[in-house]
């Protein structure tokens, strides 16, 4: 026998100690949506009042709500409003998108105009195909990189060792991730999903990402997460943690049934968003 078992059992070891240790708790007010929806007898309402409680967290959620994220006709001016017209799913997203993100600002510059950026070119890419979940496909793009998230406020000490490694030799984070702890924040995201018990659909693509062909329960989703997390890269929206643009992959393209002449429509609509959505990279 070679010593590869071994060494992965290992390595599996490892990864089990950081991920019990340095998951963080879901944020209170998230823990409290969900622990009211299993109620049947909550109502919108209630939901929206939970919600609007918190008056900073409102104005944040109202923000996006009324962002060209969305372009919405008309102002959404109440949380029991986008409850409604948006949907309790990307309600929820908006709201951990708001709580989790707060923590970050200084921890990692830029990651933030990342996940705007990803998210409102996941909503166009999924528009453009005609989507009718594309609201929810936009969250997905929102929270993509969510592990990055914990790795910057839970690992500080390693997330500077990847950091210095994507500078010193040129690596993509993820693989620099990889170097440092034998897993990457697509990992830490999916032990994060399960940890706060987000849909498999939103984990999917917190997941698989970086490797959409691998994606089973919801790959079209994962595709378009892919996609746009290249486009705004390569549109220098925000930074991802490197400054390099991968190759997409072709598989997501095929998932999507997208042609090279899909490409342009899809960035002409995209520009005029991320211009507008400067205005929320200052929400944080
Ligand atoms: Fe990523
Ligand atoms: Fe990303």
């Amino acid at each position: 026998m070679t010593a590869d078992p071994d060494i992965s059992d290992r390595i599996q070891a490892r990864k089990e100690v950081r991920r019990i240790k340095n998951l963080p708790t879901v944020p209170g007010i998230v823990a409290k949506i969900s622990r009211m929806v299993e109620n049947p007898d909550t109502s919108v309402a209630d939901v929206g009042r939970l919600i609007s409680q918190d008056q900073v967290l409102s104005a944040k959620v109202l923000r996006m709500a009324n962002s060209a994220f969305f372009g919405m006709s008309r102002k959404i001016s109440s949380i029991s409003q986008a409850l409604i017209i948006l949907g309790f799913e990307v309600v929820k997203g908006l709201v951990l998108t708001s709580s989790v993100f707060d923590m970050i600002q200084k921890s990692m510059a830029g990651l933030w105009e990342h996940s705007i950026g990803c998210a409102a070119a996941s909503g166009v890419i999924a528009s453009h195909l005609g989507r009718e979940d594309a609201e929810e496909v936009l969250v997905a793009g929102l929270l993509h990189d969510l592990g990055k998230v914990v790795l910057a406020l839970n690992m500080p000490d390693e997330m500077s060792l990847v950091r210095k490694k994507v500078e010193e030799e040129d690596l993509y984070f993820y693989e620099a991730e990889a170097k440092v702890l034998d897993f990457d924040h697509a990992e830490i995201g999916q032990w994060l999903a399960e940890h706060w018990n987000l849909p498999e659909s939103l984990a999917e693509p917190m997941r698989l990402h970086h490797k959409p062909e691998k994606a089973v329960l919801k790959p079209e989703w994962t595709a378009i997460v892919h996609i746009a997390d290249i486009i705004v890269r390569a549109k220098g929206f925000g930074n991802g943690g490197d400054d390099m643009v991968p190759d997409m992959s072709p598989a997501a393209w095929e998932i999507l049934g997208l042609r090279k002449v899909d490409f342009l429509p899809i960035l002409e609509q995209l520009e005029p968003k991320l211009n507008s959505l400067k205005d929320l990279t200052a929400l944080n």
